[in-house]
């Protein structure tokens, strides 16, 4: 091939702005659309929406609210391996049928020290246990919050402990738990040592959200990033998170597949690979890696990222998801997509999905929400929060994720930093890009995702075009970047 032939053969990488989706033949109305889809081979979602891991969006809190609304929230790994855990502890403790991690205390545990447990851990109540692992008594924030600090626990507890054993059915729990009147109730075995707990939280949240994405235990699915590269991390997390995705910018890199090969032998949790962005990194990930469970498809399209800038390579999302999508169907691979970056409304999810993918990856969208862990700021009148890419210098201070970029110097940042409008509840977002997705399946006439996959009909847009189909000739309120038009 001469080097003339390289424009010749070269593709349009197109993305969101650059297509539109053509309505179609319709026989469903909007609401009527079914927005269930997967994130893994084994993990199916009620909203197709997944929150990226990076330090600005997704630590417990986004992660918890994201799967009780029915989608995923990636931990991110810009910290020790103890906080990661934590934070998968945190989103795996916060709903259960029965709780199976049981913080438990000794009688000689100080006031002092069950505030500091409670803090820890976001709970409230702790069975009590002698040397043996029997349970001797309960002691919950009711018994100890004006007690004095330097208390014991047995000072404060109360001894006579209903519990009950492993056969209890879920109606007789919340049976005994009203007829005690009592909040927690410890599951016990024959050696009354403490095998599980019951709650009255866990109970009624299990009706408080109808959608929400739960394993075989009634606990919220959860999904952590990782380093490929850093298999005690994946050992760690995986006593606690049902996905574990690997966290870099260009995945399709020998070590990284080595290293992941690794990290897949050694764990149980699904494992995604990304980030990817061409049909042979694709075909690499699907015959080189036996067992990959999803894919995390886009490079350098994020609203945050500086890559292509820096270094003009990269594969915006919407071209990224079509290529990868390719090598998935002729592979006769059942692994998800998941598109990742640039994702400003609900018509970019729709177009990601009209060329293959199963769900959308955003920062952006859900940096903005209270959920997520960024800074508030009022900024002249009006509330941000802070968002920073990965690769940004913000993210690289604190060293833990510097692997995901190479750095073959100090000085090159891939990944900007600043503020997005405040959004309110993640839950909000996650309505309002339900309704928007809904809409958009309405026009093309698609009930479900993979309805999307085989009707979805896609326009191009010229520049000139892309200004008249936004609005235009009319003054409208408020700051560009509040509208993402
Ligand atoms: P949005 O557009 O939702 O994109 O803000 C989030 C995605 O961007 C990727 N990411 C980065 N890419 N430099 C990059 O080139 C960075 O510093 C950076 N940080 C995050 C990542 O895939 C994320 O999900």
């Amino acid at each position: 091939m001469g080097f003339r032939d390289k424009f010749k053969n070269a593709d349009h990488a197109l993305t969101f702005n650059d297509v539109l989706l053509l309505p179609g033949w319709t026989t469903i109305e909007p609401s009527e659309a079914d927005v269930k889809s997967r994130a893994t081979r084994g993990v199916e979602l009620n909203v197709p929406f997944v929150s990226s891991p990076m330090d600005t969006v997704t630590e417990g809190e986004m992660a918890i609210a994201l799967a009780r609304h029915g989608g995923l929230g990636v931990l991110h790994r810009n910290c020790s391996t103890e906080r990661e855990v934590e934070m998968a502890r945190m989103v795996k403790r916060a709903e259960a049928l029965i709780i199976r991690d049981v913080v438990t205390v000794g009688p000689e545990y100080t006031v002092d020290d069950l505030l500091g447990l409670m803090e820890k851990h976001n709970i409230h109540g702790f069975p009590v246990v002698d040397d043996e692992g029997g349970i001797v008594g309960i002691v919950t924030w009711r018994d100890f919050r004006l007690a004095d600090r330097g208390l014991k626990v047995e000072d404060v507890m109360t001894k006579e402990v209903i519990t009950a054993d492993e056969d209890i059915t879920l109606e007789e729990a919340k049976g005994v738990l009203h007829e005690h009147r009592i909040e927690k109730l410890p599951i016990v075995d024959e050696a009354n040592r403490v095998t599980g707990l019951i709650t009255m939280k866990d109970i009624t949240l299990k009706g408080t959200y109808p959608d929400a994405v739960r394993d075989e235990m009634g606990r919220l699915i959860c999904a952590a990033a990782i380093s490929p590269f850093d298999l005690d991390r994946a050992k760690a997390l995986d006593e606690y998170v049902d996905i574990i995705f690997t966290d870099v910018a260009h995945f399709h890199n020998r070590n990284c597949f080595d290293a992941t090969r690794k990290v897949m032998g050694e764990v149980s949790a699904e494992v995604v690979v990304g980030n990817i962005g061409t049909y042979e990194a694709a075909e690499d990930c699907l015959t080189k890696l036996d067992g990959v469970a999803g894919l995390r498809v886009g490079i350098g399209s994020g609203s945050i990222c500086s890559t292509s800038v820096v270094t003009r390579a990269g594969s915006p999302t919407l071209y990224a998801v079509s290529q990868v999508a390719d090598a998935v169907k002729e592979y006769g691979s059942d692994a998800p997509i998941i598109a990742d970056g640039g994702i400003r409304n609900p018509g970019d999810i729709a177009v990601a999905l009209a060329v293959g993918a199963s769900c959308a990856m955003m920062g952006n969208i859900f940096a903005g929400t209270s959920e997520s862990p960024g800074r508030l700021v009022a900024l002249e009148g009006r509330y941000y929060k802070e968002y920073y890419g990965m690769g940004s210098a913000a993210a690289r201070q604190k060293r833990y994720a510097q692997d995901r970029y190479s750095q073959p110097s100090k000085t090159i940042n891939e990944g900007v930093e600043g503020w997005v409008p405040y959004r309110g509840g993640a839950s909000e977002i996650v309505s309002e890009f339900v309704g928007g997705l809904k809409a958009a399946m309405g026009y093309v006439g698609a009930r479900t995702i993979p309805e999307m996959w085989e009707k979805a009909k896609l326009a191009l847009v010229t520049e000139r075009g892309a200004q008249e189909i936004s609005p235009h000739d009319i003054l409208l309120p408020g700051p560009r970047e509040e509208r993402r038009d």
